[in-house]
């Protein structure tokens, strides 16, 4: 049996490795390709190495570029590879543009496709990552879920109780692996205390009155908690842009995953728009306010320590208020986001 994995972006580095070594401990062939939609050393180079992930086989250079253009690239190039390599199955990871690609040009193939982070919906198809989900999770014949909520959405959507299979959170196996390797880092340079920043949604980021004022907040925060603001390329270059004030901020280069799990583990608080990092912060147990105004991660609100602080920059400070006071409320850590979500789901696809 030979699988095939398509990785291109950042997240999906993290949540293929397990599974890549679970496969691999089972004996089964595997080609990996990357899709280039993430090519900086940062978003990228560094991650393969942190987290022991295999050269890839196929490097399609994909890039970056509308919605569109991107998807429509790792399509086309992605074609000819699966013509050659023939996969018995491919398995795609979360909700990016060359998540969907290449769930497309597998279908049409006739291979059968694994989507593994399955069953996630934040019901605002504003977001282009909720067409990603919805799309990927359709042209599935197995659909690997993090969590309960994942299953019922498939299931509400009419999905076959057969193809569904609660996995739990490969990601989270990720972290298991490497948080002892984050705790030994240093604390290079950073202050004790700290607020810890992360934005990249265009819904934040893409607006200029909107980046103003989330800026503005976390500005006006600083006077009583360090804030640390790792920039993604495109927020930097919207701050440049937008020519916005942030002198009182830390302004830092994007992180590698190891460095970034010890950032995260050391914070008082996370502020984010991240999909990954509201389950991160849950696992952690460490508070996480999520710049949003719906998460398709809702069980790290309902059991994690993950809360919506939506558009609302006055609640944004209150509720860093209440984090200050030592009034953040307590979170657990979801069912089977154990370290062993990988094992089940290599498990799953061998046996199929
Ligand atoms: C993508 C995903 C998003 C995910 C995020 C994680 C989609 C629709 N979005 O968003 O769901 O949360 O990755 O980071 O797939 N750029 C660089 N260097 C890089 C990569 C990107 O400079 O290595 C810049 C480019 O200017 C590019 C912009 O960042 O145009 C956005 O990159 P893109 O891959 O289009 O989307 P992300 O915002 O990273």
């Amino acid at each position: 049996m030979q699988i095939l994995h398509v990785v291109g972006a950042r997240p999906n580095f993290v949540k293929a490795a397990p599974v890549l070594r679970a496969i691999r401990a089972r004996g089964a062939r595997q080609t990996l390709v990357h899709t280039g939609q993430h090519y900086d050393r940062n978003m990228s180079d560094v991650f393969f190495t942190q987290l022991e992930i295999p050269e890839p086989d196929f490097n399609l250079g994909g890039g970056s570029g509308s919605h569109a253009g991107q998807t429509a690239e790792v399509m086309r190039r992605f074609e000819p590879v699966v013509l050659e390599t023939k996969p018995d199955m491919v398995l795609v990871y979360g909700d990016v543009n060359s998540t969907v690609a290449a769930a497309l040009v597998c279908s049409k193939l006739l291979i059968p496709v694994g989507h593994v982070e399955a069953g996630l919906r934040s019901f605002d198809r504003t977001m282009p990552e909720e067409i990603n989900r919805i799309v990927t999770d359709c042209l599935s014949v197995m659909l690997f879920t993090p969590s309960e909520d994942g299953d019922r959405n498939l299931r509400n959507e009419g999905v076959p109780a057969d193809k569904i299979h609660r996995v739990g959170n490969v990601m989270i196996d990720s972290l298991i692996q490497l948080l002892p390797a984050a705790e030994k880092l240093s604390k290079n340079g950073l202050p004790e205390r700290f607020a810890l920043v992360t934005l990249h949604r265009p819904s934040n980021v893409d607006h200029s009155e909107n980046l103003k004022s989330l800026l503005g907040a976390l500005q006006e925060a600083s006077g009583s908690l360090h804030v640390v603001f790792l920039v993604h390329p495109r927020t930097r270059q919207r701050i440049a842009e937008f020519g916005i004030n942030t002198e009182k901020l830390h302004l830092l280069e994007p992180v590698p995953y190891v460095e970034f799990l010890n950032l995260q583990s050391r914070a008082a608080v996370v502020i984010t728009d991240s999909g990954g990092i509201q389950e991160e912060t849950t696992f952690l147990g460490v508070p996480c306010r999520t710049v949003r105004t719906n998460t398709e991660r809702p069980i790290t609100v309902d059991l994690g320590t993950n809360c919506l602080v939506g558009e609302d920059r006055e609640r944004l400070t209150s509720e860093l208020q209440k984090i200050l006071n030592g009034n953040a409320k307590k979170g657990s850590v979801p069912p089977l986001w154990d370290g062993h979500a990988s094992d089940r789901l290599a498990e799953v696809v061998l046996n199929r």
